[in-house]
C-alpha cells in the first residue's frame, strides 16, 4: 500500500466531517425517547446505555447482539479493519459473552479509492475475527465518500450470567484493563506529534483483543463491566455508577495512562471528541484540585477499542486470574455510597 493511498484514509473521514458531533448527553435524550420492547425475553435493552442487548432463547441460552462501526482512524486499512473488529468484538465480552458469528458493516469510496484499499480492510477485520474464533458471515456495503468499516457481532451468554454496566455494589473495587488515551494518540499521529513507539503502542493497544479478559469474566463472574469506548473512563465510569446508585472513587495516579497522550492533553492537542466529553461530564465530577486540565481531558478520552472496566468484590483473586490469563490489570479506584464521580 503506497503511503499516498493511506494517507488519505484519515484525512477523508476528517474532510467529510464525519467525527461524531453529537455529544454523549444529546444521544441518550435522543434514545431516551425510543420505547423499549414489552417483549419480556429481551433482558438487556438500550435504556442503561449498556455494551450489547441480551435477548432470552431457553432458560439457559441468550443471544448478546452488538453492532459498531466509524471511519478509520489510522491510516493502514489493514490495521484500520483489525480495529474497528477488535472494538465491535468488545462489547459481547464486556457483558461476558461468547462471540459467534459476525457480518461486516461496510460503507466506501470505489470512485475514489483503489478496492486493494476496500479488501485490505476486510482482511484485517476477517483475521480479527478469526484470532477470536468468529465466523463472518456476511454483511453488507453502501458507497459514501468516507470509508465506515465495523460489524455487527452475535454471540450468546447465560441468561444469568450477564454482566450490565449497573451491577456494581458499593465496596467493589474498580479494575482496568487497557491504559487510556488512544484518542488523543491517533490524534496526535494525524498531526504528525508522537513518536514511532508510542504510534506503535496505541495501534497494539487498539487491536488488541479484549478476548482473554472476557473469558475469565464470564468464568469468574463480576459485579458490573463495561468496556472504555467513546465517552472515555470518566464516561463509562458515570454511567456504571448512574446505573448501580453509587459513586465511584478513583486516584489518578491508579489510571494508566500512556505518557504522550498525557502530554498531548497538556499541549491542548486532544480531539474535539475528549473535548466534549469532559465538558459533559464536569457536572458530575469533582476533581482533585491538583489536577490539571491536561489530567482531566485525558481521563475523559474518548477510546477505540479500549480495554474493560470491572466492578468487583473478588478483586484479589480476580486479578490474579486475569493477570494468569496473559491480561495486564490495574486497580484504579472503588464504587462507595452516593453518586457521581470523585478523582483524587
Ligand atoms: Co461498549
Ligand atoms: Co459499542
Ligand atoms: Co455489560
Amino acid at each position: 500500500m503506497s503511503q499516498e493511498q493511506a494517507v488519505r484514509l484519515t484525512s477523508l473521514a476528517k474532510s467529510a466531517g464525519c467525527a461524531a458531533k453529537v455529544g454523549p448527553g444529546q444521544l441518550s435524550q435522543v434514545l431516551g425517547r425510543l420505547q423499549r420492547s414489552a417483549d419480556p425475553r429481551l433482558l438487556v435493552g438500550f435504556e442503561t446505555n449498556d455494551d450489547a442487548g441480551v435477548f432470552q432463547l431457553t432458560p439457559e441460552l441468550a443471544l448478546v447482539q452488538t453492532v459498531d462501526f466509524f471511519p478509520p482512524m489510522v491510516d493502514d486499512p489493514y490495521t484500520f479493519g483489525a480495529i474497528a473488529a477488535a472494538n465491535a468484538l468488545s462489547d459481547i465480552y464486556a457483558m461476558g459473552g461468547t462471540p459467534l458469528t459476525a457480518l461486516n458493516i461496510l460503507a466506501f469510496p470505489t470512485k475514489t479509492l483503489p478496492l486493494e484499499v476496500l479488501a485490505e480492510i476486510l482482511r484485517g477485520g476477517a483475521d480479527k475475527a478469526a484470532e477470536a474464533g468468529v465466523a463472518v458471515l456476511g454483511g453488507h456495503s453502501v458507497e459514501d465518500e468516507v470509508p465506515k468499516y465495523g460489524m455487527a457481532v452475535t454471540g450468546t451468554i447465560h441468561p444469568q450470567r450477564i454482566l450490565t454496566n449497573a451491577g456494581a455494589q458499593a465496596g467493589d473495587r474498580l479494575l482496568l484493563t487497557k491504559r487510556i488515551g488512544v484518542g488523543l494518540l491517533t490524534t496526535g499521529i494525524k498531526r504528525g506529534l508522537i513518536s514511532p513507539e508510542g504510534e506503535r503502542a496505541a495501534i497494539a493497544s487498539m487491536a488488541q483483543l479484549n478476548k482473554l479478559a472476557g473469558e475469565v469474566l464470564a468464568r469468574r463472574g463480576a459485579h458490573a463491566c463495561t468496556d472504555i469506548t467513546g465517552f472515555g473512563l470518566l464516561g463509562h465510569l458515570n454511567e456504571m455508577a448512574r446505573g448501580s446508585n453509587l459513586r465511584a472513587e478513583i486516584r489518578f495516579a491508579a489510571v494508566p495512562i500512556f505518557e504522550e497522550a498525557l502530554a498531548l492533553a497538556r499541549a491542548d492537542e486532544a480531539p474535539g471528541g475528549t473535548e466534549r466529553n469532559l465538558a459533559y461530564v464536569e457536572q458530575f465530577v469533582t476533581f482533585a484540585e491538583t489536577l490539571d486540565r491536561g489530567q482531566r481531558l485525558v481521563l475523559a478520552d474518548a477510546q477505540t477499542s479500549g480495554g474493560l472496566l470491572i466492578a468487583t468484590n473478588e478483586a484479589d483473586t480476580l486479578k490474579a486470574d486475569l493477570e494468569a490469563a496473559g491480561v495486564t490489570v490495574w486497580e484504579i479506584g472503588r464504587m462507595v455510597e452516593g453518586s457521581g464521580i470523585t478523582v483524587a
